[in-house]
């Protein structure tokens, strides 16, 4: 676990190395997902939950997380999630009880962070994170969470066998 005494863009960047390091030369985008968000709640103080939701047609589908078991579909639009596929924007929640619509999965989260995976111009899902501290999340949390993000996608990129986007069309086929 590493201590939140560096500063906060130092701290990103220094998860932004492990995570690099962590996936290179890895494929599968699950099996990387899984990792990013290992990296991302251990490395981070205050957190409850880290994980991912991947779009799957109108919805998001709840993927390799660290946190107690949480929500597993949720409509695209709805909630912190769906608002930040539906805009494909970042979206930071100070205090989820002023958020109308917030989906409580685990009633001890009190802010939230959720930056959209885009790709080609689609959002293939979102990366959340949950703190039981109100305002636990401000803009450099932002920026280093959408850095950790686009380390994954740009990793992804290079592995076409292993993209995000592939592995989506496969659960989809196979839920038909
Ligand atoms: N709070 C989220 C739901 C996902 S859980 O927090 C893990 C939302 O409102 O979209």
């Amino acid at each position: 676990m590493i201590e939140m005494t560096a500063n906060k863009p130092e701290l990103y960047r220094d998860l932004a190395r492990q995570l690099a390091a962590l996936i290179a030369g890895e494929p599968d985008p699950i099996a990387n997902a899984a990792n990013t968000a290992a990296v991302i709640y251990q490395g981070l103080p205050n957190l409850n939950w880290a994980g991912f939701y991947f779009r799957n047609g109108a919805e998001l589908v709840l993927g390799p997380f660290q946190g107690k078991p949480a929500c597993v579909r949720i409509p695209i639009g709805k909630g912190v999630c769906g608002t930040a596929a539906a805009t494909g924007a970042t979206v930071l929640v100070p205090d989820v009880h002023d958020f109308p619509g917030h989906i409580a999965c685990d009633p001890d989260s009190r802010s939230e962070l959720v930056v959209p995976l885009i790709e080609d111009g689609s959002v293939l899902g979102v990366l959340d994170l949950d703190s039981p501290l109100p305002g636990r999340f401000d803009e450099l949390d932002r920026e280093g969470c959408e850095q950790l993000v686009a380390v994954l996608l740009v990793h992804q990129r290079k592995h076409p066998r292993g993209k995000l986007s592939s592995n989506f069309d496969d659960r989809a086929r196979d839920r038909r």
